[in-house]
């Protein structure tokens, strides 16, 4: 598909992202087959000689920020620099506007509506993680809500708990903050993110936009049937190379104290949830507060055992630290019984020892793994750093091809059924 589609008439269909809405979670980033997507420290925005409308980044989106369209005349195109200005989107031109710039006013442009781009061919591109991640739920997920308090309209969450769920005194922090709605309904499950704008405003006078947070905790509560909710987040302190920064939004909520307040939008998410048939298999692959949405779905199968009432399937989980001492919840996760869950640990910085990466370790577990990724039951998280996301998708593929599967076919199957999520920033 070229751009030609999305151009009618000398009208172009320019796709826009809302600068209100968004909040700046790099999900369409990361899934745009061709880079269309690209972003400043203001805005998300759409290169509109670059985007094909192929629609692969729509249902992604946890917002719908991503779902905007501009009739333009194509030599008016709005550029990136332009965008990257905006407060809030352009309004409509009016139609002669569009017909004095030389157009007839595009009524429709059906060539928009394309599937995503289907997983590669074999041997025809480069290899992209990215392709075989679902947009769409297992087929036994919950329902979940959705944008109950967009970012125009946020509500107010009470802090009732904050402590460090890494060890004190190293490099990195990381925090459990907990958040309680009181009456106000916010419902959320396992795999869901929130928003919480920081107070204040930035460098240009403006208030801070809303920065994304996994839930930590299972749909009926942190505190089993009260209106609360956890977030893992760690305090950051340097920036992508290495240099010292204090981060606006995760300093703010770790220096958090019971009884503040707190600005909160969302629920956001509606496809990396968990499968609630029963014996049905969750691999969980993270690193660092990638953790969060493994400890969700964990502690509501956890619970759900506890009932006697439910009989799940395998639990399989890969998690990466520089350390022991900063893998976050490592205490509480050597009590979970071994027949419950099975817990492999990547350290990537412990003095005197390899180094080591959630990928190496899931190719040591070849076996067990071929033989989920041969159920229909089982279903794969992944959740934390970029980087690791090839590496994880890599291992399952080689995994599978050296066992004679066909990687396309079992991750395409995969992708379609809702059965291989991948959340990496
Ligand atoms: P590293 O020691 O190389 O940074 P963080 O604490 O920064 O959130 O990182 C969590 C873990 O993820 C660390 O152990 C980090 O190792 C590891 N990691 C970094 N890059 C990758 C990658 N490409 N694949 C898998 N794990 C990675």
């Amino acid at each position: 598909m070229d751009t030609h589609t999305l151009i009618d008439n000398g009208i172009l269909k320019q796709h826009l992202i809302d600068p209100e809405i968004c909040i700046r979670c790099n999900t369409c980033e990361a899934t745009c087959p061709v880079n269309a997507i690209t972003h400043d420290d203001n805005n998300y925005v759409v290169r509109a000689d670059v985007c094909n409308g192929c629609m692969a980044c729509i249902s992604p989106c946890p917002t719908g920020s991503i779902d905007n369209w501009r009739a333009v005349p194509v030599a008016r195109a709005y550029t990136v620099e332009e965008q990257f200005s905006w407060e809030e989107l352009p309004g409509e031109l009016a139609p002669y506007e569009l017909v004095a710039a030389g157009g007839e006013p595009a009524t429709e442009v059906t060539a928009l509506q394309q599937a995503p781009e289907a997983p590669a061919e074999p041997g025809t591109q480069v290899f992209r993680s990215a392709q075989y991640g679902a947009t769409v739920p297992p087929w036994s997920a919950a329902h979940p809500y959705t944008n109950l308090f967009p970012p125009k309209n946020p509500t107010t969450a009470t802090v009732v708990g904050n402590f460090n769920c890494t060890e004190a005194g190293f490099e990195s922090e990381t925090h459990h903050v907990v958040l309680d709605f009181g009456s106000m309904p916010f419902p959320v499950l396992e795999g869901q993110s929130i928003g919480i704008i920081p107070p204040g405003a930035d460098a240009l006078g403006k208030p801070h936009h809303a920065r994304q947070y996994s839930v930590a905790s299972p749909r009926n509560g942190e505190r089993p049937g009260y209106n609360n909710l956890a977030l893992t987040v760690k305090r950051v302190t340097v920036d992508h190379d290495g240099n010292p920064v204090r981060g606006v939004a995760s300093n703010y909520v770790c220096d958090l104290k019971v009884g503040d307040k707190v600005q909160v939008v969302g629920p956001f998410g509606s496809s990396f949830l968990m499968p609630n048939h029963p014996r049905s298999h969750i691999v969980m692959i993270c690193t660092g507060t990638g953790s969060a949405p493994m400890r969700a779905m964990t502690e509501w199968r956890r619970r759900l055992r506890n009932s006697g009432k439910f009989e799940g399937g395998k639990l399989l989980l890969f998690f990466g630290a520089r350390t022991q001492q900063e893998l976050p919840y490592f205490g509480p996760l050597q009590s979970l019984p071994k027949d419950f869950i099975d817990i492999n640990l990547a350290f990537s910085r412990t003095p005197g020892q390899p180094k080591r990466y959630v990928q190496d370790l899931m190719r040591e577990r070849a076996a067990d793994l071929l033989a989920l990724l041969r159920d229909d039951n089982s279903h794969f998280y992944v959740c934390g750093l970029k980087g690791m996301e090839e590496g994880v998708v890599m291992a399952l593929r080689d995994i599978a091809q050296e066992a004679g599967l066909s990687w396309d076919a079992l991750g395409g199957t995969l992708q379609r059924e809702g059965r291989l999520h991948l959340e990496t920033y």
